[in-house]
């Protein structure tokens, strides 16, 4: 006969819970400001001469021609036989060998993309940062718009969200109505060419807000708060990319609301994909009732599917990037990122393969995931510029009609 145990008996008030909340924030605070201490902040990495001719689309020779010729910055360093370019030299040289790529400010406006996927886990800040970085080492200037309270895009950034992020760094002042634009919200990062606006746990109040400001006026749009908030910087930027947190809040209706394109990182596992048909059917369902009344509409440019963190020896999830590939059809971007241990790692230390040395210890591995987002970072700009297109031929055609006297 078994005998009878003591019974385990706790009493557990919200005290005692907050301790626990204070306790562990104590101990990340410690452990991420050792990782990110003052002193030892993140830095961008530096190219060699060859890395710079695969950025700029040069050989190495013409690299060097260009750089004794002393018209772009030369990569002389001090003590060094070496050349090498600082992230924002490497950028002056990109901006000018890709100038045909790059936006024209007055034929087309900067292009918005959400990350967004109500799961948490599926690597929409990972992508989101990595989309980033990709991009501006292309030579576009890059915003990046943390609207997840956890901030965990701000931490990617080198800033940390519960010591280093003060409210008017956030979206919330938009949220309050006390800001109309986010640019006032917007600071640099160690990044060249990335600028951020941040998050932190505080704005989660934007949670409360949104509706109750929306109750107050009816005329209010909640939905359309970031979309206006964003239109000075669509200006100033090349590509807005908002990371957006685990679930369909108000936030993330916002971040919908103002994206030109939507990229949904999704990993080939059951529970993800179906969470994935949810998150589009319950978006659409409040599309549809927000604008019933008022005769809104939204058109997007693109949206991807982004399979993540793929493992390709599991054989389960080769038969549901089937289902995927068969319910979202061409909407399944043609590359996708494996899962890698490095990925895992680069976080814990708070960056992105971008961040990493290609040249270090686990280089092949590193190389592989680095080349899956280089692959993506293409598909993604040869996107924006169908959106830059389109906004170029609609500018055009408005010239020409006021040329013609016929506006
Ligand atoms: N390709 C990958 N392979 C392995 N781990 C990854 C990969 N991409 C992201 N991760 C890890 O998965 C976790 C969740 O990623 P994150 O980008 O924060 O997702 P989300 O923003 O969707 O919550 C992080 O620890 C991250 O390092
Ligand atoms: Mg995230």
């Amino acid at each position: 006969m078994q005998t009878k145990q003591k019974p385990i008996r706790h009493s557990i008030d919200i005290e005692a819970l907050n301790s626990l909340a204070v306790n562990a924030s104590n101990v990340i605070q410690q452990a991420r400001s050792s990782m990110l201490a003052p002193e030892s902040r993140k830095s961008a990495p530096v190219f060699s001469s060859s890395q710079l001719a695969e950025l700029c689309g040069l050989d190495r020779n013409r690299v060097m021609y260009h750089a004794k010729k002393g018209d772009l910055p030369s990569g002389e360093r001090e003590g060094s036989s070496k050349r090498e370019w600082t992230l924002e030299e490497a950028r002056v040289w990109v901006r000018t060998f890709r100038k045909d790529v790059l936006r024209d400010p007055y034929l087309a406006s900067g292009t918005t993309i959400a990350v967004a996927n109500y799961k948490g886990g599926v690597s929409k800040t990972t992508s989101a940062a990595a989309l980033a970085q990709g991009l501006s080492l292309r030579g576009h200037r890059v915003l990046v718009v943390d609207t997840d309270p956890q901030g965990s895009l701000t931490t990617l950034f080198g800033v940390l969200p519960d010591t280093e992020v003060d409210e008017n760094h956030t979206i919330l002042d938009l949220c309050t109505g006390e800001e109309s634009s986010i640019i006032p919200a917007i600071q640099k990062t160690y990044w060249d060419g990335i600028d951020l606006v941040a998050a932190a746990p505080i704005l989660f109040n934007a949670e409360f807000l949104l509706p109750s400001r929306q109750a107050k006026d009816p005329n209010f749009a909640f939905w359309r708060v970031l979309d206006a908030g964003l239109e000075e910087a669509r200006n100033e930027y090349d590509v807005i990319i908002i990371d957006t947190p685990p679930s369909l809040s108000y936030i993330t209706i916002n971040a919908l609301i103002a994206a030109d394109g939507v990229l949904m990182p999704l990993p080939p596992n059951a529970l993800d994909f179906a969470s994935s048909a949810q998150f589009w059917g319950l978006f659409t369902g409040v599309c549809k009732s927000l604008f019933a009344a008022r005769g809104e509409n939204k058109q997007y440019a693109f949206v991807d599917i982004l399979l993540s963190r793929v493992d390709k020896a599991d054989l389960i999830s080769n038969d549901i990037r089937n289902w995927i590939v068969s319910a979202y059809g061409p909407k399944v971007l043609p590359v996708e990122i494996p899962k890698t241990s490095i990925a895992a790692s680069a976080s814990a230390e708070f960056g992105t393969v971008y961040d990493m040395d290609v040249g270090s210890v686990q280089a092949k591995t590193l190389k592989r995931a680095h080349d899956a987002y280089e692959l993506l970072v293409d598909y993604v700009e040869k996107q924006i510029w169908g959106v830059w297109e389109a906004n170029a031929e609609a500018v055009r055609k408005t010239d020409s009609m006021i040329a013609n006297g016929e506006i």
